[in-house]
Formats: C-alpha cells, structure tokens, sequence
C-alpha cells in the first residue's frame, strides 16, 4: 500500500518534470508576430516527446482572457507586441497530472499586475502544510493580490487534482470564504491565483474550442459515433477542437453537446475587460510543508 502510494506520487512528478521542461522552452516562442498555435503544437507534442500526455489542451489566454483559450483549427493568430500571455500547460502520466501557468508580459508594462499573482502563488505555497485550511490560502491570496492594488478573480479557482480528473475537489478559492477543507498529506492540489484590474470576475465568451466527455451515450450520427469513440481515450480530460478528425466536425461535436455527452469549455474573459494574470503550480501536501512539482527550482533532493 505504502509502495503504491509511492509509485503513484512519483507519477505525479514525473509529469511535473516534463511539464517544467516543455514550459521553459515554450517560453522563448512567446515572442510577438510568432504564432499561438505553434506554441500550443510545440507544448503539446514536447509533452508526448518526453513520454507524458496532455491533461487538457495548451491554454493560451491573452489580456483580458483568463482562461479557456486555446488555437483554432489553422488558427493565424500571432502574438501583439503588448500581449498579456497566460500560458497554462496540463501533463500527465497514467492519469497523474501536473498543471501549471505563467504570465509573460510582452510588452513590459504590466509588471505590477504579473507580480501580484505571482506573490499570491508564493505566498500561499509558503503557508501550506498538512492540516492547513483553503480558507487560509485564500486568505493569504486575497490579501497579496489586493494590498498590490489588484483584484483576485472571485470564480476561478485553485483545484485538487485526482487520477485522470483535472477539476478534483477541493475547491481552493482565491479569496477568503467559508466552511473550508483541510488539506492532507499527500493530497495533490493546484493553487491558481489570478489577478486584475478590471472588476474581479470573468464571464463566459467567444468561441468554443475546448471540450471533456461527461458520460457516453447512444447517438445514430455516424460521424458523432465515431467522434465519441475518438474522445473515449482522453478518459473524460478535456481535449481541444483541432485535435478531433475534421469529418462533418461542427454537426458531430454539436450532436454530442446537445445529447448531453459533452460539456464545453467557453473562453473565460474579465468582466470589465480588466487585464488578467495568473500563476499557477502544483503542490503535493507534505507533513510540514509542501512540494513543488512544477518548480524549476530544483530543491536539491
Ligand atoms: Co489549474
């Protein structure tokens, strides 16, 4: 039993590693005039390169998109010379995933707001232990994030993360609420605090382009039958449009969503079309402290 858990936390490092990789490296391709699905294509096949899958397609949220973006099919967009790029990259292995995000601020101007996500991040990760509360975390994220100037986005969250299941209770909200979970040892949690200068909130817009499978059922077109065969292998983890066989792929993938086999994934933007930055690692629960398994500083273990 004790092997097993073993075997499985390494699992979850193992895809932290390769997530570390795949994201310094993408890194130098968030450059303006290069394109967003180049760099999606290159974290994507860099995490099955190095032996991992992606746990939900590449997110390339930009400005006052928070969440949720990610390249069409043949999508031209290149990056603005003043871009807010949110980069979130998912890994797994064996279902065990990693899920980590950084901001790149192209254009320099909006140092202030990445910090405070980030000093959010590390001011969270400093306080979390075995026994600690998500009210305390969102505490310490709230409070970072606000006495910088910002708002904390009030419906995104930090997340538990369990075998093939991205979204895994607890809820870790980044700000202070109510009737709270303890975290334990060996618990698997990311901590995403998302800052801004708009009003604090997103809502949902533009286009659709990510997906996950909530349960199979019949369906009579050919298409969407062999489309739902096809995202049986994603195990339920979200899978983006452009990663599907193209064959009547709008009616197939409209079918699915409206007999209630598939949930989509609408693109997250501010509400007041505030800039958006996010930070976001993932943490193993730890007796007296926690580990890091999407830092690129090596603790020297
Ligand atoms: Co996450």
């Amino acid at each position: 039993m004790e092997d097993e858990l073993e075997h499985i936390l390494e699992k979850y490092k193992a895809a932290g590693k390769i997530l570390v990789e795949v994201r310094e490296a993408a890194l130098e391709l968030v450059k303006p005039g290069n394109r967003l699905l180049d760099v999606a294509e290159f974290v994507e096949s860099g995490i099955r390169d190095r032996g991992g899958e992606p746990a939900f397609p590449c997110n390339i949220s930009r400005n006052e998109e928070a969440a949720h973006a990610t390249p069409s099919i043949d999508d031209e967009a290149v990056f603005g010379p003043e871009d807010l790029v949110k980069l979130d990259i998912g890994v797994h292995i064996d279902g065990y995933i990693a899920d980590s995000a950084v901001t790149v601020d192209l254009g320099g101007k909006y140092e202030e707001l990445v910090r405070a996500s980030e000093a959010a991040l590390d001011e969270a990760i400093k306080i979390i232990h075995d026994g600690v509360s998500t009210v305390e975390i969102g505490e310490v994220i709230e409070k970072a994030i606000k006495e910088r100037g910002y708002k904390p986005i009030v419906n995104l969250s930090g997340h538990g993360l369990l075998r093939y299941n991205s979204h895994a209770p607890p809820t870790i909200p980044n700000v202070k609420h109510e009737h709270g979970v303890i975290l334990k040892t060996n618990d698997v949690v990311a901590i995403e605090p998302f800052a801004t200068n708009g009003g604090g909130k997103v809502v949902e817009s533009g286009n659709v382009e990510i997906y996950s499978l909530i349960k199979p059922k019949p369906v009579r077109m050919r298409e969407a039958k062999k489309l739902l065969n096809e995202i049986k292998k994603y195990h339920g983890l979200p899978f983006a449009r452009r990663w599907l066989p193209r064959e009547r792929l709008n009616l197939a993938l409209r079918t699915l969503k409206n007999t209630g086999v598939l949930r989509d994934y609408p693109i997250l933007r501010e509400e007041n079309r505030g800039l958006v930055a996010q930070a976001e690692h993932t943490v193993i629960i730890k007796e007296d402290g926690c580990e890091v398994t999407t830092s690129s500083i090596s603790m020297g273990d």
